[in-house]
Formats: C-alpha cells, sequence, structure tokens
C-alpha cells in the first residue's frame, strides 16, 4: 500500500548511510528462481553439500551435468529492477554497502560498487589441491567439448545455474581435472551447504552492521543462519531494520517496517523519487 511505501521511504531517509542484506528474492525477476517459498519452505531438489561434493565422484558427475546445463541460462541473466534500484539508493548516497547472499554477481552488474558477495560468486572455479583459479565459462567450454550429447537436453533451472534434472545416467558425464596440478578436485567458488562463510567476509559484514545507521533486507527468507546472523547482530546493537519481501522472514519479529511487495515494485518508485544526498565536501 501507498502508506507502507510512504513509510519505508521515510525509514530510508532518516537513516542514510544503509546495510542492505539480499536474496535469491531479488535476482526473481532477472529470471533466477529461489529456494523457499512464501511460507520459507526449500522448493528446490536437494542442493549440494561440500562433504558429498569431495568425496564422491558421482556427486560432481551430477552437479556438473546439471550446471552444463543450467549454467547458461544463468550466465546470461541480466540484472532487474530491484537490483538498479540498490544500486540506484547507492548512488544517491542512502545505501552504504550491501551484503548479498546471492552469487549471480548481478548487483554488480547494475551498478551497485560497494558489495559483500558472503557465498562467493558462481562465474569463478577453484582447484581444491593446489587453489588454480579458473573462469567459469572457460571449464564450461571444456565441459560441453567433452560432454557434447549432454547439450540437447534443456531442463529449469535453479538459482545455482543447477538443472533440475533429476534421475538421469550421470555415470558417463566427464568431469575435467585441474589443468594445472592434474588430479586436483574443481568446484565452483560459491559457499556450498556444510562450507563455512570465509571469515574475512563475516567480519567486514559485521562491521558494516555496526557502522550502518540502519540495516534493509530485500528478498530473503532469512531461513538461513548465514544471512540471518546479520540481522540479529543489528537487532542487538539497537540498529532500526526494515525489510521488503513476498512472504515471511525468519526475522519479522524484529522490523520497524515490513512491505510484502516485489522489491523491484517497491523501490523502482521510492528511489526515483529520492534526491542525491549532497556527499560531504
Ligand atoms: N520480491 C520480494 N521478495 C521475493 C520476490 C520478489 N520479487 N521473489 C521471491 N521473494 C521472496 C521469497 O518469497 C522468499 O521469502 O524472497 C525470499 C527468498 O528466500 P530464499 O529462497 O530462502 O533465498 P535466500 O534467503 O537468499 O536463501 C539464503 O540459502 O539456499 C541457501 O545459500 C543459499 O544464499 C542462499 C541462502
Ligand atoms: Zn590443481
Amino acid at each position: 500500500s501507498s502508506s507502507e511505501l510512504e513509510r519505508l521511504k521515510t525509514f530510508i531517509t532518516e537513516h542514510p548511510g544503509l546495510a542492505v542484506l539480499s536474496g535469491a528474492g531479488v535476482s526473481v525477476e532477472s529470471g533466477i528462481p529461489d529456494y523457499r517459498d512464501a511460507l520459507g519452505n526449500w522448493k528446490r531438489p536437494p542442493p549440494m553439500d561440500h562433504q558429498r561434493f569431495m568425496r564422491s565422484h558421482a556427486a560432481r558427475q551430477r552437479y556438473w551435468a546439471r550446471a552444463l546445463i543450467g549454467f547458461r541460462a544463468v550466465h546470461h541473466a541480466r540484472p532487474c529492477g530491484a537490483h538498479r534500484a540498490l544500486a540506484q539508493l547507492e548512488a544517491r548516497g542512502y545505501v552504504k554497502a550491501l551484503i548479498t547472499q546471492n552469487v549471480d554477481g548481478l548487483h554488480q552488474q547494475a551498478g551497485s560498487r560497494r558489495v559483500i558477495d558472503l557465498h562467493g560468486r558462481a562465474e569463478l572455479v577453484r582447484c581444491m589441491s593446489c587453489e588454480a583459479k579458473r573462469m567459469r565459462y572457460d571449464l564450461h567450454a571444456e565441459l560441453e567439448a567433452t560432454n557434447p550429447e549432454w547439450l540437447s537436453l534443456d531442463a529449469p533451472v535453479g538459482p545455482d545455474g543447477d538443472a533440475d534434472l533429476e534421475s538421469l545416467d550421470f555415470s558417463s558425464f566427464h568431469v575435467p581435472s585441474c589443468r594445472r596440478c592434474g588430479s586436483g578436485i574443481l568446484k565452483p567458488d560459491v559457499v556450498f551447504f556444510g562450507d563455512s562463510v570465509p571469515a574475512d567476509r563475516v567480519t567486514s559484514s559485521m562491521r558494516l552492521i555496526g557502522e550502518a545507521r540502519g540495516l534493509l533486507v530485500v528478498g530473503s527468507s532469512l531461513m538461513v543462519f548465514s544471512g540471518y546472523r546479520f540481522v540479529r547482530e543489528a537487532a542487538r546493537l539497537g540498529k532500526p531494520i526494515a525489510c521488503v519481501n513476498l512472504g515471511r522472514t525468519r526475522a519479522d519479529a524484529l522490523y520497524q517496517i515490513k512491505v510484502e511487495q516485489s522489491v523491484g515494485q517497491a523501490l523502482e518508485t521510492l528511489s526515483a523519487t529520492l534526491e542525491a544526498i549532497p556527499q560531504p565536501a
């Protein structure tokens, strides 16, 4: 409703220098689906976890076959209104920095400059033995060349570029090893379930929460502790918290304002009405 948008606008103008925490909901309108429904329940095929990926070759065949099919869809995704509005709020001086749980890099593509990629970025691949890095699209060229028979498949794609290929026989899928050390397991540079978020990202995110005038949560159910802990920290410090999200979130009891609307819809009109804050000379 317009009154709740008015209250959100007041929240933003009264607390310039906001921290923003974003989740999969902000990329839905870019064609990348989210993980959980409006009740916060998981709605996707079971996610890959770190231990299984590292322990089982069959798990890696399944992972990379689904990634081969799904990657093109995610690789060509473009920012939507939510990403653009958040970049504008930063450019106008209202947003200090943004912590994202997404691995699609769309905030940066939309022009956001101060972004913490809490869960990493999908476009980089790393060798788990010698730490060699490789661009994902380069690895995908090799995957396509060595698995041509898989290219004709297409299937709905998930947030991590994981195609919803379920009961297929992946045993013929060729998974390349590291080109530098010859044997290392290649893994996307993203945080899997069972992984821990690199400490420096947690530290800089907590510092941002401490320095910011308030926190705006957008498009996240906060069902995962990794994002939720920053909302809890803002509440512990007595910072005002607002949320724009369709459906329930784990922190619903902590918000001064909650707007149950699409992030793009709520923020695009709002950010267009906000003048740039004169930067301190
Ligand atoms: N505008 C606002 N909210 C939306 C929109 C939209 N256009 N589309 C969906 N939503 C809401 C959904 O209803 C849901 O509440 O966004 C929320 C997305 O929540 P999740 O799917 O749980 O995504 P997220 O919170 O980012 O998940 C956190 O969990 O699976 C792990 O590591 C993965 O980073 C991910 C983490
Ligand atoms: Zn290696």
